[in-house]
């Protein structure tokens, strides 16, 4: 049985534990590294994983170790670590924005290294992460890594590092894209005269419906819009006042904005410049 390390007892971190625990991972296996008490007691509390203030304790003897600090903090708690990590472990990084390039310069060596992209809806399972790894990563560690995230939802691995920016704008962001729709059309709901209750409801399970079709159907998402777009019904008339107003090229500008914000951070948490 592997032992894993996560470096960092946030939320990031408390949600893919309990994703692990519940996906045949063993509390046995897993080590948490946080400096504050108060996380350390929760995490103990909620999935019986062993904690520790001190990062190399945590570190020491794993096989795969998660770094889940702040993108801020990121270079110190990597370079603090050089040496107590095993040349032959897994170091993963979370954290958005922070380069492979910097990570190996941190930790020194040939280490194997995964840098991941989660989302917010891993707190429900239903993530969805991007994940590129460097050269010295093997089909064994990938498919270990693969067995963790998906038991927060689903993964993809990348073929180049700049993609990691891509899935940023898609999936990282995204969530709050579908959060955007839902409170507009929620509000427009009840400027239609709807309950404010009935507005909510209707949105999020036509959300919830949507992607549910989607998932579960072999057309794509533009067959199953026309599917559900009758020639001169309501729904045409709604699609059509979206298109008048060049909806695709909202998102394209929305989107552009996500990468170009991801490349600002990464120049500006780079130790590289
Ligand atoms: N949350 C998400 O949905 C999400 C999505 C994508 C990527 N991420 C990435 O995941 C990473 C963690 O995010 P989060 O939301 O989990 O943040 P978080 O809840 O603030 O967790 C970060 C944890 O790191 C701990 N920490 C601070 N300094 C440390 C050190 N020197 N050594 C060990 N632990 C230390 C903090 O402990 P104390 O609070 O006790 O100081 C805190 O518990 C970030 O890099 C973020 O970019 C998060």
């Amino acid at each position: 049985m592997s032992k894993i390390a996560f470096i960092g007892g946030g939320n990031m971190a408390s949600c893919m534990i309990g994703g692990m625990l519940a996906n045949g991972f063993q509390a046995q296996q897993i080590c948490v590294a946080n400096p504050g008490q108060e996380k350390r007691d929760s995490l103990e509390q909620a999935y019986g994983v062993a904690t520790t203030p001190d990062n190399h304790i945590a570190v020491a003897g794993a096989e795969v170790i998660v770094l889940a600090v702040k993108p801020q903090v990121m270079g110190a708690v990597a370079q603090e670590l050089t040496g107590s990590i095993d040349a032959d472990a897994l170091v993963v990084s979370v954290a958005a924005g922070v380069q492979l390039a910097d990570l190996q310069h941190w930790l020194g060596g040939d280490q194997a290294i995964v840098r991941a992209m989660p989302n917010t809806p891993s707190m429900v399972r239903y993530g969805a992460a991007g994940l590129f790894a460097n050269n010295h990563v093997n089909t064994i560690q990938k498919h270990s890594i693969e067995a963790m995230f998906n038991a927060i939802g689903i993964c993809c691995w990348v073929e180049n590092e700049a993609l990691i920016d891509a899935v940023i704008a898609v999936s990282g962001s995204g969530p709050a894209y579908f959060f955007l729709m839902m409170e507009a059309m929620q509000r427009v709901g009840q400027e239609l005269g709807l309950p404010e209750e009935t507005a909510l409801q209707l949105t999020i399970q036509t959300a919830l419906g949507a992607a549910q079709m989607a998932i579960s159907s072999e057309l794509d998402t533009s067959q199953l819009r026309r599917q559900v777009t009758s020639p001169g019904g309501t729904t045409a008339a709604a699609i059509a006042a979206f298109q008048e107003r060049d909806i695709e090229g909202s998102f394209r500008q929305a989107m552009q904005a996500a990468v170009n914000r991801a490349r600002a951070m990464a120049s500006e948490f780079s130790d590289q410049n």
